[in-house]
């Protein structure tokens, strides 16, 4: 295929039926600030959710100083819902050392807290104009199809990186990688793709949506815990911070078990009727929640307040499960 004409259809394309995001600025070069936040939103999250929160950011820390002078707390209580909490805190620690100096290559991104090496290519090419190959999951779709490759995923990986390199443009590299990343979104999608409306389609060797080939899936496990929902007198509920490492390390939450793969509940215990269900990236958490009336040491909150908490997802449903059974 020849790269040349390939990015010049694409990037006209792009000119005229790019999304317009809030991160992005038509015809000329976003913000590096705007660029790096919403690429550390845009991790592990849809860019509809991403939209609200970025817009609340700025807000809130319009410069990336504001946010680097602001405590952890006030970012994990603006983070709450995105998920991933780590991002969270590595973003924190990561506007410190930006707000010093922001680095324009790749390999100076790479070193920061929080930036993978899909993020720094994407900021090194959206912020920068840095020729950079940028690979996401609708990128690699779209390689596969291109070129019909037949390894499945994830090993096709190398292969997918070569061929988005060898198509990536020497000037306009950040455009050029939104435009993709716009085609998979609206054209190129998982399913059904919209070849006929496809500017890149002549070049296209699958025009189909059965690539990229995959191995079938692994299901993903279940685990089980119990959580506590302790009320004091005065009908407040005790709230506690997870240990800093793990799945929602540092968060605030209601007590629990350990999450494991078999649950035995003692015979004693209030156990709620039902369960709240929350899915992980490598696995399924069934929670039941266990009342009890306890004068624990800890944090007592009303539950009229739990929302000034910072508590991430699975916490909000425990919350209103209980909430929920004492009502009916
Ligand atoms: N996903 C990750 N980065 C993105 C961007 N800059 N535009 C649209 N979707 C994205």
């Amino acid at each position: 295929m020849k790269a040349k004409p390939f990015q010049t259809q694409l990037l006209q394309w792009y000119d005229t039926h790019g999304r317009d995001l809030p991160w992005r600025s038509k015809g000329v070069r976003s913000d590096p600030y705007h660029v790096w936040l919403s690429e550390v939103m845009l991790q592990q999250t849809t860019v509809p959710t991403v939209k609200s929160y970025f817009l609340s950011f700025l807000r809130l820390w319009p410069t990336i100083h504001d946010l680097a002078n602001t405590s952890l707390d006030e970012v994990l209580h603006a983070w709450q819902g995105l998920g991933y909490y780590a991002r969270a805190r590595n973003l924190h620690k990561c506007a410190k050392d930006l707000s010093k100096n922001f680095p324009k290559t790749k390999e100076e991104l790479l070193a920061l807290p929080g930036i993978g090496p899909y993020t720094a290519s994407a900021i090194a090419a959206i912020a920068f104009d840095e020729p950079e190959t940028v690979v996401d999951g609708n990128i690699e779709r779209i390689m596969t199809r291109l070129f019909k490759i037949e390894t499945p995923l994830p090993a096709a990986k190398k292969e997918i990186h070569h061929v988005a390199q060898i198509l990536t443009p020497q000037e306009r590299a950040g455009d050029y990688a939104q435009a993709l990343m716009d085609l998979g979104s609206s054209i190129c999608t998982p399913r059904a793709p919209k070849c006929d409306l496809c500017p890149v389609s002549s070049f296209c060797e699958a025009k189909s949506e059965d690539y990229p080939r995959r191995l079938p899936k692994t299901l993903k496990p279940t685990r089980y815990a119990l959580f506590y929902w302790v009320e004091n007198n005065k009908g407040e509920i005790l709230l506690e911070k997870r240990p800093p490492s793990g799945l929602l390390g540092g968060m605030m939450g209601f007590p629990s078990s350990p999450w494991l793969e078999e649950l035995s509940i003692p015979e004693n215990l209030q156990i709620l009727p039902g369960y709240v269900k929350h899915t992980f990236t490598h696995f399924h958490l069934i929670c039941r929640v266990v009342k009890k009336k306890e004068p624990a040491q800890g944090l007592w909150v009303s539950p009229k307040n739990l929302s000034q908490h910072a508590l991430p997802t699975l916490m909000k449903k425990i919350a209103a499960h209980a909430q929920k059974l004492a009502q009916s």
